[in-house]
């Protein structure tokens, strides 16, 4: 079994320093199934599901298709029932917690004490620094050109500028859907990446497949980073936001009818299975790593 070891892997025991991101409406039990079974770890968003039930079904469907060990992103608002999602997911062995919304202290407890880490979505420094200080197990940096709400630092500045501030593990998040991507950003300190918009090009995405066929159509310069569809900002499919104004009956569909996606696009060619794309960023990895050249003695 090959894999790649770094803090994150050990620290959750996979193979690959790779997590499926959590995305709204996108990634359900089959996503996430398919990116752990590949040596990653897969998660779910607890937003995708409406009441408990569907939640503690969603979970136990993961569970009869996979051992392996799984993550969520919980909001910890008033406006979501977290305590009742935390149990459940307790209960099924999750193990990864990505906090975005809310203070993760609420849950670092009961998390540790069934021996799962939480990890912050942090898009500033002051964020990451807030979140230390609350003493989370690690962070992720949300950088410039994320898919979903995004940040606005590049990762290749954002990464070092966080881990050379916070002592904490970091994982890139943003515009990473490749091997030679990845490998830049453990060179720069992270411990991990987050891919999102490269796995909502699978059959295990529940996307549309007009949705699938924009990404692969998109170029980077179709992405527009706006606030005007959610109030916060956020990185969007431009030609599948462009009328939106003039569409009040979108309302609460908005993360259906509307396509997010982040500037990863430039290297959305295709549909292929989660485990596939996995597998491809493994073998890209190795490859990039040692098609680097070395420092030389100049004789
Ligand atoms: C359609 C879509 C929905 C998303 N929804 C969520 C979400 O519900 N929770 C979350 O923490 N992040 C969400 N994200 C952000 C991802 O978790 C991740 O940070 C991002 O996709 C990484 O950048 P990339 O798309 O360039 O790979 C979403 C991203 C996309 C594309």
């Amino acid at each position: 079994m090959k894999r790649i070891r770094t803090a994150l892997t050990d620290m959750l025991e996979i193979a690959y320093p790779v997590i499926g991101a959590p995305m709204f409406l996108i990634s359900y039990e089959d996503l996430a199934v398919a990116v752990s079974e590949a040596g990653g770890l897969g998660t779910i968003p607890l937003p995708n599901y409406r009441t408990i039930e569907a939640l503690e079904t969603g979970l136990s469907t993961i569970r009869t298709r996979t051992n392996k060990p799984i993550g969520v992103n919980i909001h910890l608002s008033g406006r979501f029932p977290w305590k009742e999602q935390l149990t459940a997911c307790l209960n099924a062995g999750v193990s990864f917690f990505i906090t975005s919304l809310g203070d993760p202290r609420l849950i670092l407890q009961d998390v540790h004490a069934n021996g799962g880490k939480v990890f912050a979505d942090v898009v500033t420094l002051k964020q990451a620094l807030n979140a230390a200080e609350r003493s989370v197990d690690g962070l992720i940096a949300v950088s410039e050109g994320a898919g979903g709400h995004a940040g606005t630092i590049p990762v290749m500045v954002f990464v070092p500028y966080i881990t050379s501030r916070v002592d904490l593990p970091v994982i890139a998040a943003g515009g990473i859907s490749t091997g030679a991507q990845m490998a830049a950003a453990l060179a720069l300190g992270a411990c991990g990446v987050v891919v999102g918009t490269r796995l909502i090009a699978t059959p295990e995405a529940q996307a549309s497949d007009a949705y699938k066929q924009a990404l692969i159509a998109a170029g980077p310069e179709d992405i527009v980073f706006t606030d005007r569809v959610t109030g916060n900002p956020a990185n969007w499919l431009a030609h599948s936001i462009q009328d939106f104004d003039t569409r009040p009956e979108i309302g609460s569909k908005r993360w259906l009818d509307l396509w997010s996606a982040g500037k990863s696009v430039a290297q959305v060619d295709d549909i292929k299975p989660a485990g596939a794309i996995i597998e491809e960023l493994v073998c890209d990895y190795q490859k990039s790593m040692e098609s680097l050249p070395p420092v030389q003695e100049d004789v």
